[in-house]
């Protein structure tokens, strides 16, 4: 048992979505979320810049006594997880694109994936690909702007819909069932995109596998908090706290901070 809180870190607000999930099924545990909005999206960046924003939001929460941290951010997963791994000796739940259940259950044996650059270039990212979509159309695609219009808070704009409509096209043409949401950002494009797509077309993302991951690696480390205490939730931003609070709602704390 620990009422020490469970660390998040994104590029920035996408990973609340995560957060969100978590929250559902572990409602009694403190935690705290860092959005480094600043410095998103971190799709474009190499890896040694990911890897190094990554270990700096990492100390941030270690310096706040996390005893666990989700890494809520696809591209720092397939970037630095290994490296934050090896250097810190403390748990870390990565988010991986959900390519698994979609190769298993498409029909059509076409699946499409919408990710950031940084994810659809890494290692990880081509490793899993081989392993579970073996003789599947996998057709991938850069989802290049929509975390900066997610940033800005115009999640549902003019220009969001066309992005999506464009980025779609392709994977419709090419008789895709599944569409695989590879970025935390995306699951908050899911109504615009339900409108978009056909409907036999399936959008999946990591959100509830990571929360049982989560649930599953604080009871195999004894460190779930089963106190009946309300939990004590912050969220922290060094960017826009308008945008962040506007996804996380009233009943949580939002702050500025520079870090
Ligand atoms: C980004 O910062 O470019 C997106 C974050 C993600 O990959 O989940």
């Amino acid at each position: 048992m620990s009422l020490q809180p469970i660390g998040i870190f994104d590029s920035g607000v996408g990973g609340t979505s995560i957060f969100k999930e978590i929250h559902s099924l572990l409602p009694t545990e403190n935690a705290i979320y860092l959005a480094d909005s600043a410095n998103a999206p971190y799709g474009p960046k190499g890896k040694d810049r990911i890897i190094a924003l990554s270990e700096k939001n990492t100390e941030y929460l270690l310096n706040k006594n996390c005893k666990l941290i989700v890494v809520a951010c696809n591209t720092a997963t397939t970037n630095a997880i290994q490296h934050l791994r090896a250097k810190y000796d403390m748990p870390f739940i990565g988010i991986e694109p959900a390519i698994k259940p979609a190769a298993l259950q498409t029909k059509t044996k076409a699946i499409g994936i919408l990710a950031t650059k940084g994810t659809l270039s890494s290692e990880l990212f081509s490793n899993t690909t081989q392993l579970y979509a073996n003789g599947i159309k996998v057709i991938e695609q850069e989802g290049e702007g929509i975390v900066q219009l997610i940033e800005a808070g115009r999640i549902n704009s003019i220009e969001m819909t066309a992005l999506l409509e464009m980025y779609t096209k392709p994977m419709v043409a090419a008789n895709i069932d599944y569409l695989v949401l590879g970025c935390t950002h995306y699951p908050y494009l899911i109504p615009q995109l339900i409108t978009i797509l056909p409907k036999h077309i399936k959008i999946i993302d990591s959100g509830l596998a990571v929360a049982k991951q989560t649930k599953a690696v604080l009871e195999q480390n004894r460190l779930l908090n089963e106190s009946l205490i309300q939990p004590e939730i912050n969220f922290y931003t060094n960017g826009n706290t308008a945008v962040l609070k506007a996804l996380v709602g009233d009943n949580f704390n939002v702050e500025y901070l520079s870090f």
